[in-house]
């Protein structure tokens, strides 16, 4: 029954499809003065072609440093300290920086925790997507196919041309937001890494900026790895949802089936702390905190909190197993399950 924290183990793809990216037993630490933080601790999951993944879990969980990883962005005290991040096979961990740079934006993507913070306020939006054009491109393009290129992604967001010569402080927030995802979709990649892209904005331009996401990512047929916290706006957008928890993957399912019955008693609290019509919208949290990445408890890592807490959970740490077809979970509620299967 002892098994390693590792979440190595291979998942399941549809007959003849192959991943667009396979990570495998992912670890990222950072060092700090007080200790080295797990902020990644060994995941593993794969992203099909075209497909919405969503990535949840409360602040701190590692969600950014997963998104940050992909990209090859982790910075000191960072540090990737193993595993795999297979690219349309190509492992991204090993790749020097000057090809990584190459595949930025050109493969892989990210529109980033804050991005509309990210633009430079004194450079015209067009500007800015033709130095992204210029910096990952492979080869050279006269000034007037990068600015062709950077009004049509200004309007495959839903923004006019024009608004290509404004500075972002002359744009609203929404507007902003758009401008940052046609930098990030510009070079039409094959993975978009969308971190939290709703957070800042109010309800209404939520839910435009998600449907500008999820209509491109019908156009260009991208593969999307959705961050967010909230349950709701993922049971409406992705098709399959992988829920971390304190560094580690707890369940990976499709959208339906997690929400039709959830494996993982975190993922049950999580789609339970959703407000209800009866509760008059109170917001109802998960007892407890989760443990600090520097010392983390034996066994599973969830045991402090969990409602179903079981003497082997206090001292084992439940492997990462695939319960059915395309459903993985880690927790020593199902092993017995999964191991009768097996027979
Ligand atoms: N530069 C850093 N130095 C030290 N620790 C860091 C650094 N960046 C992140 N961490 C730690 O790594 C852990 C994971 O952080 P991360 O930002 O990935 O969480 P998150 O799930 O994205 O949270 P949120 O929902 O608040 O955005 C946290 O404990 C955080 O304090
Ligand atoms: S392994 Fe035990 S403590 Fe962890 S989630 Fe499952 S039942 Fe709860
Ligand atoms: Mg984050």
């Amino acid at each position: 029954m002892s098994a390693p924290a590792s979440q190595a183990s291979s998942p399941t793809r549809p007959p003849g499809a192959s991943p667009v990216l396979s990570v495998r037993d992912l670890r990222v630490e950072y060092s700090t003065d007080s200790g080295v933080v797990k902020a990644v601790n060994g995941i593993s999951f794969d992203l099909m072609p075209g497909e919405k993944l969503g990535l949840v879990g409360e602040s701190g969980s590692g969600k950014s440093t997963v998104a940050l990883a992909l990209m090859r962005m982790i910075r000191p005290p960072g540090r990737i300290s193993g595993g795999q991040m297979l690219l349309q096979g190509k492992d991204l961990v090993p790749l020097p920086e000057r090809t990584m740079r190459q595949m930025r934006a050109r493969e892989i993507a990210m529109i980033p925790q804050g991005a509309m913070n990210s633009l430079n306020p004194v450079a015209r939006i067009e500007d800015q997507i033709i130095d992204t054009l210029e910096d990952h491109a492979t080869e050279r393009r006269s000034k007037k196919v990068l600015l062709d290129l950077a009004r049509s992604a200004l309007e495959s967001v839903g923004l006019r041309r024009e608004v290509g010569r404004m500075y972002p402080h002359e744009l609203s927030g929404g507007m902003k937001q758009r401008a940052c995802i046609a930098i990030a979709v510009a070079m039409r990649p094959k993975v978009v890494i969308a971190d939290e892209p709703t957070s800042a904005l109010d309800v209404v331009v939520q839910r435009q900026v998600m449907d500008t996401i999820l209509r491109l990512q019908d156009e260009l047929g991208v593969a999307v790895i959705l961050i967010g916290h909230d349950m709701g706006l993922m049971a409406q957008s992705v098709d399959r949802l992988a829920v971390m928890y304190a560094g580690k993957l707890a369940e990976v399912s499709p959208i339906r089936e997690i929400f039709a019955e959830p494996l993982h008693p975190y993922t049950d609290l999580l789609i339970d702390s959703l407000p209800k019509l009866e509760d008059r919208g109170t917001f109802r949290g998960i007892p407890g905190l989760p443990p600090s990445l520097k010392s983390l408890p034996p066994g599973c890592l969830f045991h402090p909190r969990c409602p179903k807490v079981m003497d082997i959970c206090r001292q084992e740490i439940p492997e990462y197993l695939e319960l059915r077809p395309q459903q993985f979970v880690a927790c020593h509620l199902h092993e017995e399950r999964h191991d009768r299967a097996a027979d």
